[in-house]
């Protein structure tokens, strides 16, 4: 006889279940606030360097972690050492659809459970994300620069200009995503961390989840939606077609915020700061109210504000990524919070293992 759960309440979308205590972010829902490791994520945007919040993330989770300059070093140094060890494979690479690209050159790593590992982890992730542009054009991928940040180091790979403002740029993007909570990819790289499967295991993990088109899969589809709608003249049209037709619209509505991610305004305060983004922020904030106020109209009953992916297609197009790689460009930040996340995981020891509740024949005998 199969035992009842003793929890008999099935939640498919776990909403009400809380399935871990973090030191890492804290999302208010209703507020629209996401602090991370007590910092508002606006004030980490506009001044934090990326390397800075890898290692607020990642403090008290590695025994051997080093100062924030000395993990600077070491990153810049595994991403010369990822881009040596994938170049081999950078046209074998190139040839698959861009996350599966960096899922693939993620796994062709060492995992293991150190500090090390990590450390690898992030910079191949940057380094296969940042080659993806160049060899989709039939151009190398500029070696790894000595001496620069990630972002920047990013930016000097794909062979793109490196103004202030496009470094600050991709700075922006990489730390205002780099951690948001129990999110489904976080989730899926904290189940794979449970079983001391090893980091990389948890950020393939991670990486599968995320490339979803209703998680980290959103922003390339934001930017076909505006190239669709075309003109402000065309938005009330399409958008009312659009959900009549029953689709989401992307770049809005989310689990947890019932008010404006806030993510979404430091993303285009950082878009604004560019100019190859001028033209199409215009048309993107003319076309968003639109869809907010249709939304409301429609969805009266459900609070859906702009999330975080609407304003990453901006800002990520204007900073020369290809549509196709936004999601890799995620994944690339991510990986900051699902090693945290998976490291946080494995001090509880416990393997994540839920409750389902039998729903199928119990006398099916085969006759
Ligand atoms: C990310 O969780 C995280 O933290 C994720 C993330 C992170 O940093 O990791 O913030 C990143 O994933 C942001 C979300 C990116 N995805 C999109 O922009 C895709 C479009 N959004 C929707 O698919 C949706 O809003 C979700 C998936 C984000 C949230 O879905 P929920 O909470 O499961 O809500 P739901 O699908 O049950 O929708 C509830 C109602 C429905 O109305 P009814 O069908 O019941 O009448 O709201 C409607 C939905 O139709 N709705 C939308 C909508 N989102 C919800 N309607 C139109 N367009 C939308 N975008």
């Amino acid at each position: 006889m199969t035992t009842s759960p003793t929890n008999t309440r099935h939640d498919p979308g776990l909403e009400e279940v809380v399935a871990a205590q973090t030191v890492l972010s804290h999302i208010d829902g209703a507020a629209g606030a996401l602090i991370i490791r007590g910092v508002p994520v606006e004030a980490l945007a506009e001044q934090a360097e990326f390397e800075e919040v890898v290692h607020l993330l990642w403090q008290g989770f590695f025994d051997d972690l080093p100062k924030t300059a000395e993990l600077k070093t070491r990153l810049a140094e595994a991403r010369a050492e990822a881009f040596r060890s994938l170049e081999p494979d950078f046209a074998r690479l190139a040839a698959m659809p861009p996350m599966e690209a960096v899922r693939a050159a993620l796994a062709l790593g060492q995992d293991g459970h150190d500090l090390k590992t990590a450390i690898a982890a992030l910079a191949r992730a940057g380094v296969m994300t940042a080659a993806l542009k160049p060899l989709s054009e039939g151009r190398a991928p500029t070696p790894p620069t000595p001496g620069l940040a990630h972002a920047e180091d990013m930016l000097a790979i794909m062979g793109e200009a490196r103004t202030p403002e496009v470094v600050a740029g991709l700075n922006a993007y990489l730390v205002t995503v780099a951690e948001h909570g129990l999110n489904a990819s976080t989730f899926a790289a904290r189940v794979v961390a449970s079983t001391q499967a090893g980091l990389l295991s948890a950020v393939i993990g991670g990486i599968s989840a995320l490339k979803g088109p209703l998680h980290g899969g959103a922003p390339g589809p934001v930017l076909d939606m505006l190239d669709a709608i075309g003109s402000i003249e065309n938005a009330e049209t399409w958008i009312r077609a659009s959900l009549e037709r029953g689709d989401r619209l992307m770049g809005f509505g989310h689990r947890v915020y019932r008010a404006r991610d806030p993510r979404a305004d430091a993303l285009k305060l950082a878009a604004a700061r560019l100019p190859r983004s001028t033209g199409r922020l215009a048309l993107a904030e003319a076309i968003e109210t639109t869809i907010l106020t249709r939304l409301a109209a429609e969805k009266p009953d459900r609070k859906l504000d702009t999330n975080v992916e609407y304003y990453t297609a901006i800002l990520l197009e204007a900073l020369g990524f290809d549509r196709a790689a936004f999601t890799c460009v995620f994944a690339a930040a991510r990986t900051a919070g699902w090693i945290a996340h998976a490291q946080e995981q494995l001090l509880t020891r416990r393997i994540i293992r839920p409750q389902s509740i039998y729903v199928g024949p119990l006398d099916n005998v085969a006759a």
